[in-house]
């Protein structure tokens, strides 16, 4: 069987990556915003564009389906966190923006938002992947599962956005590459 919850977790093997590369970055003496551009982009349409898509739009409302709340229990956690990084990756773009305009005191912002993002999203991705995942695929019946493995399959391939999955991954390959 297509488990659709192992398709999310190989999307969380590169966000953890791409985590570890954001580590290293805040890490180094030299700065370069470029990069973190990059990181932006690839959290905004990688990690919470095209994943959380994935979990937000599909998942988390069969959950909710089938008794889960949305405001609180592992589900209405789960959406505040994404909540908690669109937050650090807005603190992320400011600093970036200050940053261009020459006021250098925006670096240890941006290092400190970017460990901030890095952190909850290692944890967040801990417990979906030991708790929330294991419960749902305990609720899904098997056609309910292979229609969102369908769904997501579909959302990798960019017939949503035009971008397939296979390019965010290489993108954080090669920020990888550069940092590790
Ligand atoms: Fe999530
Ligand atoms: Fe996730």
């Amino acid at each position: 069987m297509n488990r659709a919850t192992h398709n999310l977790e190989n999307d969380h093997v590169f966000i953890l990556k791409l985590t570890e590369v954001m580590e290293k970055m805040a890490e180094r003496t030299e700065f370069d915003p470029v990069y973190v551009e990059e990181v932006i982009d690839l959290i905004r349409n990688f990690a919470d564009g095209l994943h959380h898509a994935k979990e937000e739009n599909l998942l988390f409302p069969l959950l909710v389906d089938k008794g889960f709340s949305n405001e609180n229990g592992p589900v209405g956690v789960m959406l505040m966190e994404h909540v908690q990084g669109r937050q650090y990756v807005k603190e992320m773009t400011d600093g970036v923006r200050i940053l261009k305009q020459g006021d250098f005191s925006a670096i240890s912002k941006i290092r400190e938002a970017m460990m901030g993002y890095a952190v909850l999203l290692q944890n967040h991705i801990g417990k979906e992947n030991n708790v929330l995942f294991r419960m749902a695929e305990n609720l899904m019946s098997a056609p309910e599962e292979e229609r969102l493995f369908q769904d997501f399959r579909r959302i990798d391939n960019g017939n949503d956005t035009g971008v397939s999955s296979a390019n965010y991954i290489d993108r954080v390959n090669k920020l990888a590459e550069i940092y590790f």
